[in-house]
Formats: structure tokens, sequence, C-alpha cells
């Protein structure tokens, strides 16, 4: 077979992260934890060997940059590749801190490695999917996702180890869609300058493995209440390092803000729910799976584009 499509799910972080140890092999400063969404995919197709490389996102032909990202990703697993077709199709806004990256990068590299029938280990699929974009190395397994660190030079040890999965824990991720417009400080240059600028990212760097420690442990035990309090301090610490980054990042909108209230409202009412926000307006709270609906119908008093989203699965392979 030298075509193959995967669908592959973006990931929302729980324990975020931001900043880079090393921007050429894509390595990240902390540790992360994440949840991969079912309800959004990215479906990659690639055809190996035809005439001239070409680089298709929603039926459009990529921009430079994308293309240059791609057909990189593409290099990297077969240094003598022939010319390669890719198309690729968001079912969701792509470049809005919706992790769109997370879903095309995962399956970009699994519909690769089918097409050149080639059975990598998911790790090693999980190194070539964070060279193209950090949080896609989450998004090759479903549920939760834990990102290490590493220790070797060359990153080989930097991927994505299952957690738990999907089906562990019955909770929901409410997405409110603040904007589906693209970001206008992308993440890696974002990342840069905070690391250059910010007086809060040593701090930021030193609690990262901490807060990972007990996310993991709160998935473990399934304690909403203590990975809903990690998740909401991850986010408002890399919130603190991207406002204090000179220019400073403000990713928030004034909508952005109505939902974390809100979502406090909900919690002295009673409703475990936690939120947690990316590079970009949109707020994804945290929930049981009961209260899904009722937290929804809470975001839309302020955002008319809300969705719920449930633990999602790991990459397939769906044609050729
Ligand atoms: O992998 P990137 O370059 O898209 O960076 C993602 C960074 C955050 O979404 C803000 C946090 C995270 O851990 O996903």
């Amino acid at each position: 077979m030298s075509v193959a499509t995967a669908t592959a799910h973006p990931n929302i972080a729980l324990v975020k992260y931001w900043g880079k140890r090393d921007t050429a092999l894509n390595l990240p400063a902390v540790p992360s934890l994440s949840l991969t969404l079912d309800g959004f995919s990215t479906t990659t197709r690639v055809h190996w060997g035809v005439d001239v490389d070409k680089v298709y996102l929603q039926g459009r032909p990529a921009d430079e940059d994308t293309r240059r990202k791609v057909l990189a990703a593409l290099d990297r697993l077969d240094p003598a590749r022939p010319p390669v077709r890719v198309d690729s199709l968001n079912d969701f806004p792509a470049g809005a801190g919706l992790a769109s990256s997370s879903s095309g990068f995962a399956a970009l590299v699994v519909a690769a490695a089918a097409a050149a029938e080639r059975d990598l280990p998911r790790p090693e699929l999980s190194v070539h999917a964070r060279r193209g974009s950090g949080s896609a190395c989450r998004s090759l397994w479903g549920g939760f996702v834990r990102w290490n660190l590493g220790e070797s030079p060359d990153g080989s040890d930097s991927h994505g180890e299952p957690v738990a999965p999907a089906d562990h824990w019955e909770v929901a991720m409410v997405v409110a869609i603040v904007s589906g417009d693209k970001k206008d400080v992308a993440s890696t240059a974002g990342m840069e300058t905070s690391r250059l600028t910010s007086a809060y990212y040593p701090a930021w760097v030193a609690q990262g493995p901490a807060r990972v420690a007990a996310g993991v442990a709160a998935v473990q035990a399934r304690d909403l209440r203590a990975l809903g309090e990690q998740m909401e301090a991850s986010t408002f610490e890399m919130h603190a390092v991207m406002h204090t980054t000179q220019p400073a990042i403000l990713y928030w909108k004034p909508a952005t803000v109505a939902c974390l209230h809100a979502v406090r409202g909900l919690r002295a009412s009673g409703t475990l729910a936690y939120a947690t926000m990316d590079a970009g307006p949109n707020v994804k709270v945290l929930c049981g799976r009961a209260d899904a609906e009722a937290v929804a119908e809470a975001l839309r008093a302020y955002v008319s584009d809300v969705r719920i989203a449930l633990p999602g699965g790991a990459p397939t392979v769906v044609r050729g």
C-alpha cells in the first residue's frame, strides 16, 4: 500500500507545556499531561510516489510554513522518500488554540508510516510527531498521556507515554469556542520569547515535574477535584508567564474571562468544573460526564459555540 489515511484526535493539556530546552529537536523544558478528545479530529491521506510534492489543507494548497513543516516531517521518516501528496482535513478550527497541530502531526506520521508499510513502534512515531509539533507527541495515544522530558541528547526518549485509557474515567471536556480565528502569536515563537524575557519563566520550569506527578496521581485515583486544581494552577501559571513576556502575550478575550467566572460560579454552587486555556481565547472545562450538559448550558450564556467532548482514542488507519 503506498496510500494510507489516518484519523487522529487533538489532546488538551491538563498540565501544560510551554517552553523548549532545544528548539531544533523540539524538546520541552517541562513535562506535561494531557487528555485526548473524541468529537474533534484530523484525517490525513498520504500518497507516496506521485510526480511532485503537494500538501493540501482543507482542500487548498497549504501555506509555505505548514508545507515546509509537513515535508520536513516526511523527510525525517524517510530521507530517501519519493515525492508525496498529503491531503489533510480538520473538522474544527485550526490554529485557534484547539490543538489542531497535535491531531495534525499525529495523523500525518501514522498515515505516512502506514503508506510506506513501516510498522514503527508507537514511541518512535510519537518522537516523529513531536518534531513536527511538541504537543502532537501526546496524540499517539488515547485517554490520559504524559509527555516525559527525556534525558537523551538526541531526544529519542522524549515522547508520549499512556497513563490511563479513554475508558478509565467518566469525565468530559466542555469546549467553548470563543473565536475560531488564527492566533496572532504562534506557540513556538511565543514560547521562545517567554523563555528569553519573562522573569517568571525559571519558576515555571521548576514547578513542572511536581505538577505532572500530582496530576498523574489524581488521574490514577480518579480524583476530579485534585486533577482540576492541578490543571487550573498549571493554566494560570502558564498564562502568567505569557502575560509577563515582553511584549506581553494575551490570548484572552472578554468572553474568555466571562467563562472563567462562570466556572467559578458553577463550583460555588457545588458542580466540580475546572477551566483551562491554551494559546488562544477558547476555554475548555473539565467536569464529570454527568455534569457536562449543565456546564455547557452555563457557558452558552457567553459563547454560542459550545461543544462537549469525551475522552478519545488513539489514531486509527481508516483506509488505503
Ligand atoms: O505543541 P505546540 O507548539 O502546539 O504547543 C502547545 C502549547 C500549549 O497548547 C499552549 C500547551 C500544551 O501543553 O498543549
